[in-house]
């Protein structure tokens, strides 16, 4: 009862609080917003400007000057506002904006040059709407020929829309401008950058040719992330020099530099591209990598065992090219020990790998704590262990160590030549949602024990030579039949064929008819979710 008298008081005070600061807003800044509001449509029942009326206590999203009574801040993402942003919108009488994110809204014209007119905006966040047509040649500047407009705007979003053609000059001029995001637009060509931005995202547009150099002269930049474009030729050497994150995936490009020196990389993606040579030896310079990624290329080289002297490297991913030789040495012991992801897969590696091989590689791929970068944060979401040997002439035994990797999550050993029995120490790999060992040449029973791991939603032992009877784990009894077809003699279901009468009596109870086959779904989900994620976040905290 108190509590609620109290409550009610505390209520009160914050009313005439509000009432008293009321005079600083300013009428005619209150009639700007209103009437922006009424340029559009509202596309759903909830928009944060429900709020906004002429007697309103409070303008969700809207932040006044206290002095001056002007808007300041407008934090409209995601409100529902449907219409066309024309050059005469009452948005540009909010002349003293410094925080305008009109992001995730459904606003379809082309870009107003009266954004010039905004002269204090710092934030300018339009991702995520349906803006079209080139980017205006020039910012409106209230008259004033010639003098740089948007002095102070430092972080610009205008990704996700239908921008087209040439980035226009003006932005690049942007004295202050340290952050921006130009990505998911048909953008195709731009000019020199200014030498103040540090992120630069232009990921997925119709970039062609070769690299600007202009990218070079600023020497600031710490991220570039241009994948999905259409760039070719060669990646300027500029570009080992001092960036942090470099993502040139899916492009067209031919050749990486061999300059990376003492910097501070973390992240070189440069997948899917047409990539030949070798790999850059001067990457063993670059002691803060933390994830190589140079997949689908055409490298042509044996196992890079120079790079396990760097002490943060979390993947290395080297599928889908010409790397050849042996990846095990007794001259270069492996010693990753951060490394959670490794994918060499469809390469001609070959050669055996001894029983211990993957001893110290335990405490990076047993440890299972969470990995989060710092900035620019690059973080992997419960990334534990994933191994892809796959589509090799690997041979010999499976080394029987593997069972110390504890948190691995997914082992592709398949299409290789890998001889010898299943090693029971796969047992202990608890964490394990997918195995693939399928065509290679192993012999003899399946470990039963491989029967208790409860997470192994994927598996493929096909085409083999097992003998004996299938595990009669749940996990083993969703696969189906293909799962373990190709074998010289296995038994028990999934399979049709039933096991030997001296067995009969360990599964005389028929398996229940679970077959809602899993597939492997959580893994693939899962790497796609890592490919995604390994992006990073621009330094909001930075901004106001
Ligand atoms: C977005 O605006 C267009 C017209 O510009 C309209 O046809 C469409 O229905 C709107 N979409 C939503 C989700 O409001
Ligand atoms: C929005 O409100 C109107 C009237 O209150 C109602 O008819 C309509 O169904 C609502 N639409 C949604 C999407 O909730
Ligand atoms: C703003 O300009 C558009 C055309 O560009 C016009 O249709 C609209 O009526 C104008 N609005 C006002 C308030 O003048
Ligand atoms: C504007 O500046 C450019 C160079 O910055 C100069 O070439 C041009 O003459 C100037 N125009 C006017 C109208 O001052
Ligand atoms: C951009 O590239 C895509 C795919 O290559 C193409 O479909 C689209 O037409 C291009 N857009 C422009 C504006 O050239
Ligand atoms: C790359 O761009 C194409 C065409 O623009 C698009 O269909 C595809 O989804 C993009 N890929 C990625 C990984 O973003
Ligand atoms: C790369 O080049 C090949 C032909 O050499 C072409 O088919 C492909 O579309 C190009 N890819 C990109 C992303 O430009
Ligand atoms: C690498 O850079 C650091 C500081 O940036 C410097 O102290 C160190 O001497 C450099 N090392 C080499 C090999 O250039
Ligand atoms: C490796 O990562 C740790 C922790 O994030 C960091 O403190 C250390 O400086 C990094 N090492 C190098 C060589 O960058
Ligand atoms: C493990 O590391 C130790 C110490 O570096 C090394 O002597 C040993 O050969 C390594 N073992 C393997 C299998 O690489
Ligand atoms: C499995 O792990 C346990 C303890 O972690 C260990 O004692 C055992 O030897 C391991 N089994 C195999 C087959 O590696
Ligand atoms: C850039 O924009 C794209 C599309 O809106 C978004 O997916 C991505 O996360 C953004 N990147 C950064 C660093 O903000």
């Amino acid at each position: 009862m108190t509590l609620h008298v109290f409550s009610c008081l505390f209520a009160l005070i914050f009313l005439v609080n509000t009432l008293v600061s009321l005079p600083s807003r300013r009428l005619e800044q209150v009639e700007s917003l209103l009437s922006f509001k009424n340029e559009f449509l509202l596309s759903c029942n909830k928009s944060v400007t429900n709020s906004w009326n002429r007697d309103a206590i409070a303008f969700d999203g809207v932040l006044f000057d206290k002095d001056t009574g002007g808007v300041t801040e407008l934090k409209l993402r995601g409100a529902c506002l449907s219409g066309t942003l024309d050059a005469n919108s009452s948005l540009f009488k909010l002349y003293q904006l410094r925080y305008l994110d009109l992001s995730r809204n459904n606003i379809s014209s082309s870009l107003p040059a009266e954004f010039g007119r905004l002269a204090d905006l710092e934030f300018l966040d339009l991702h995520q709407n349906r803006f079209t047509g080139e980017l205006p040649s020039s910012m409106s500047n209230l008259g004033l020929a010639n003098t740089t407009v948007l002095t102070k705007l430092h972080f610009l979003d205008i990704s996700n829309n239908k921008f087209q053609g040439k980035v226009s000059e003006w932005l690049w001029n942007l004295p202050s401008l340290t952050a921006t995001n130009l990505s998911h637009n048909s953008f195709d060509s731009f000019p020199n950058i200014s030498p103040t931005v540090k992120y630069l995202v232009a990921s997925n547009n119709n970039f062609t040719g070769e690299i600007p150099l202009s990218l070079c002269n600023p020497r600031n930049l710490l991220v570039l992330e241009l994948s999905n474009n259409s760039l070719t030729g060669a990646v300027p050497r500029c570009l080992s020099e001092s960036i942090t994150v470099l993502n040139l995936r899916r492009n067209n490009l031919t050749s990486l530099p061999d300059t990376f020196s003492n910097s501070s990389l973390k992240m070189l993606d440069v997948g899917h591209n047409q990539i030949s040579g070798k790999l850059p030896r001067s990457l063993e310079h670059c002691k803060g990598l933390e994830f190589v990624d140079v997949e689908s290329n055409r490298v042509d080289d044996t196992f890079p065992f120079w790079l396990k002297d760097l002490p943060n490297l979390t993947a290395l991913i080297l599928g889908s090219n010409r790397f050849y030789g042996p990846i095990y040495s007794p001259q270069y012991p492996l010693t990753f020990s951060k490394l959670r992801i490794i994918d060499i897969s469809r390469n001609m590696f070959d050669g055996s790998l001894p029983p211990n091989y993957f001893v110290n590689w335990s405490a990076a791929i047993s440890s299972s704590s969470r990995l989060e970068y710092g900035r620019p944060r690059v973080k992997l979401l419960n990334t534990y262990g994933s191994i892809d040997f796959s589509g090799n002439r690997f041979g010999g035994e499976i080394p029987e160590s593997i069972g110390l990797l504890k948190s691995l999550l997914a082992l592709n050993l398949s299409n290789n030549g890998f001889t010898g029995h299943i090693p029971s120490s796969l047992a202990n790999l608890t964490e394990l949602e997918s195995l693939d060992i399928s065509r290679n040449q192993l012999s003899g029973t399946i470990p039963q024990e491989l029967g208790k791991l409860s997470f192994l939603s994927y598996i493929n032992m096909s085409f083999n030579k097992l003998t004996g009877e299938i595990p009669q784990g749940t996990q083993f009894q969703t696969q189906n039949e293909s799962a373990f077809e190709g074998n010289i003699d296995l038994c028990g279901f999934p399979l049709q064929k039933s096991c030997s009468m001296a067995n009969v009596s360990s599964h005389a109870s028929k398996p229940m008819h679970n077959l809602n086959s899993r597939k492997p779904l959580l893994l693939f989900s899962f790497l796609i979710v890592f490919h995604f994620v390994l992006s990073f976040s621009f330094p909001l905290s930075t901004s106001l």
